[in-house]
């Protein structure tokens, strides 16, 4: 049985066919639309989400599956005091396949030691999110035709971020990627990803401040939202939360196929008048989210159709 907790837990060549599979799921829906009958997505979803959690609810319903579970701690037992341990162990009598949300880093991968079904991270704390790096990753090659060769500028809150951290983990492994890393000094991205995996595997990146002087190299932009709940003081937030502001006086820096990107929930960073860019790519990547959630849930349970695999 195999979990998905972090990006680097499929191979590039499993990733690869995982795309594909979500492509194949967006030219053929019907063919998808029964395979998971009889099948339940337990959502346990410790902390706040639309996106992600819908997301997930959507693609087991597409597949013909059914969902079950809770959209906050407040609602679940954690409430009273149950471990994640209990509850996945429970959890795994109710469902076939699970996807958790939680505050604390390293959750999912807990659940996952007790867990007699596949535990998909939905978001650890300011950890990692792999199904977000799935999302972005078919969202650049269905976009851009490729995830190699690309000039990427991850912009924002690149500290608490945890889409971040799961994108970089990712596109490390193509070839000929350069890293701009878009942050105030207070917001640079952590020591783990900049040491253990941008200077020990001796990638191009650079630390940048300013958004405009970045912008002219990018192939792709990716834009990210202070992350509120992260932070230790309200102050900090405050004085940090409009440190990036992407609008049109800013888009003509850009390229003109230069695709931008934002994991969402969008706060002030990207200004709505961008959004009828033709280079605004986020809303296509919600959608993107769908398919490759939907391949991924038919990936764990060992559903994909023979043609596919
Ligand atoms: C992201 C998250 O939860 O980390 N949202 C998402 O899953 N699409 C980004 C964010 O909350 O800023």
């Amino acid at each position: 049985m195999r979990h998905l907790l972090n990006p680097l837990d499929f191979s590039v060549e499993e990733i690869s066919n995982l795309l594909d599979l979500a492509n194949d799921i967006e030219r053929n829906p019907d063919k998808y639309s029964k395979l998971c009958e009889g099948k339940k997505l337990a959502s346990l979803f410790y902390e706040p989400s639309t996106r992600t959690r819908l997301s997930f609810e959507a693609a087991m319903i597409n597949l013909g599956g059914s969902v079950i579970g809770f959209s906050s701690a407040s609602s679940s037992s954690a409430a009273k005091g149950e471990s994640v341990s209990d509850t996945i162990r429970m959890i795994s009598c109710y469902a076939d396949i699970c996807a958790m949300r939680h505050p604390k880093e390293g959750a999912p991968m807990v659940a996952s030691l007790k867990s007699s079904i596949p535990v998909i991270n939905a978001g650890d704390g300011g950890h990692q999110h792999p199904t977000q790096t799935l999302t972005d990753l078919l969202t650049i090659r269905s976009l851009k035709g490729r995830l190699d060769n690309i000039t990427i500028g991850l912009c924002g809150d690149l500290k608490f971020g945890r889409t971040v951290h799961s994108l970089i983990n990712a596109l490390a492994r193509y070839k000929n990627i350069k890293f701009v890393l878009i942050s105030p000094a207070e917001l640079r991205i952590p020591s783990y990803i900049r040491e253990d995996v941008l200077e020990k595997g001796g990638f191009d990146f650079e630390e940048v401040t300013d958004l405009e002087v970045a912008m002219p190299q990018l192939d792709v932009l990716y834009m990210t939202r202070v992350q509120r709940e992260r932070f230790f003081n309200e102050e900090d937030y405050i004085r940090m939360k409009d440190c990036y502001i992407l609008d049109n006086e800013k888009m003509k820096f850009a390229k003109d196929d230069m695709l931008v990107l934002h994991p969402l929930p969008r706060v002030n960073e990207i200004s709505v008048e961008v959004d009828d860019d033709p280079r605004a790519g986020y809303f296509k990547q919600v959608q993107y989210g769908v398919y490759v959630r939907m391949a991924l849930i038919l990936t764990l349970l060992n559903l994909v159709p023979e043609d596919m695999k």
